[in-house]
């Protein structure tokens, strides 16, 4: 197939804030105008800090949350609401499970439901998703979320996200809450099942480490809008955005005198017009008081800034 199998095209999403009870309600943009294309079998990176609009984005891709303005196609066809084949992976992974459930019970909903298999099918098929993802069902299969392990558990979320045959998955920090000693564990599976089942990967993370690790572009979202995005080497050994560059100097490099701290996000009532950038951007220029537009430094790297 050529072209994406997923695209989303100006993705909008706004949460009301609380306020007074008459007169204008203000409305936060947690997503602001959006694009993304997803290739069959492609690990793309989503990151931002936290409140850039991650999850909302996520959400939205796979129909967990509607957008306000903006399409979602799978192959091409308009997505409203959640499908099979978009996935997704969730960081917290004690609430993605049904705490009285068992973990078995909760991989076989997929196969009843979805795939409208008989029962003892869809068991055999269960168990044998545990046995792929690393979880003996001998042992695992009965047992209830509780009395796993965090990164047992994210294994349990793997299995039932797969249990829908999907193609694309997406995994919204799916390690960031487990200890550091399992992470490249899962982050290996997830290498290893985008292999072997040709499954394209929205990524999101903050950890600038498991963009490198995983994914082979990485968009960068500020304020709910994408700022910079392109080949993951290119983009992370030499970033063009002034956030994208604050974002790289603010993770551990092994070098202490590299690291540079970033400047706190400004309350609301300090965003100015123009750049969403602007008021912690240290290239800020009078220039930056149009909002820049996303263009093509190169074919494949997009930059939203008037300077890069
Ligand atoms: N259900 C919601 N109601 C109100 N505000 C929300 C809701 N979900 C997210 N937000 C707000 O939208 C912004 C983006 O949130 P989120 O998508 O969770 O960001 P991220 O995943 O990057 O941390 C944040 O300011 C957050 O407080
Ligand atoms: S447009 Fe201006 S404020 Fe925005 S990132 Fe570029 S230099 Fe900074
Ligand atoms: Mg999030």
């Amino acid at each position: 197939m050529t072209g994406p199998i997923l695209e989303a095209r100006d993705l909008v999403r706004g949460f009301r804030l609380p306020g007074p009870l008459f007169g204008p309600r203000r409305i936060l943009r947690a997503v602001g105008g959006v694009s993304l294309a997803l290739a069959a079998g492609e690990s793309l990176a989503l990151v931002g800090e936290s409140g850039s609009g991650k999850t909302t984005l996520g959400r939205m891709l796979v129909g967990l949350s509607r957008p306000d303005a903006g399409t979602i196609r799978f192959r091409g066809e308009v997505l409203s609401g959640p499908q099979r084949p978009v996935q997704m992976v969730f960081q917290d992974t004690a609430a993605a499970l049904n705490p009285r459930r068992t973990v078995g019970a909760s991989v076989m909903l997929p196969f009843l439901w979805n795939r409208r298999l008989p029962r003892a099918e869809a068991e055999a098929a269960a168990r044998a998703l545990f046995a792929r993802v690393g979880l003996p069902p001998e042992t695992f299969f009965a047992r209830l979320p509780h009395a796993l392990s965090g990164g047992q558990r994210q294994r349990v979320g793997i299995a039932r996200a797969l249990a829908s045959d999907p193609a694309v998955l997406v995994a919204d920090e799916p390690v960031s809450a487990l200890d550091v000693s399992v992470r490249a564990q899962i982050l290996r599976l997830f290498a290893d099942l985008r292999a072997e089942r040709g499954l394209a990967t929205l990524f999101i993370t903050h950890d600038l480490g498991v963009v490198r690790a995983v994914t082979q572009r990485v968009a960068v979202l500020y304020r709910g809008q994408v700022v910079e995005q392109g080949p993951t080497a290119q983009v992370m050994d030499h970033p063009r955005h002034p956030y994208t560059q604050a974002l790289r100097a603010a993770t551990p490099v092994p070098d202490p005198a590299r690291a540079r701290p970033t400047p706190p996000p400004p309350p609301d009532a300090a965003i100015l017009p123009g750049c969403p950038f602007r008021a912690r951007c240290p290239a800020a220029a009078p220039a930056c008081a149009t909002p820049p537009v996303l263009r093509n430094l190169a074919p494949d790297h997009l930059i939203s800034c008037h300077f890069a």
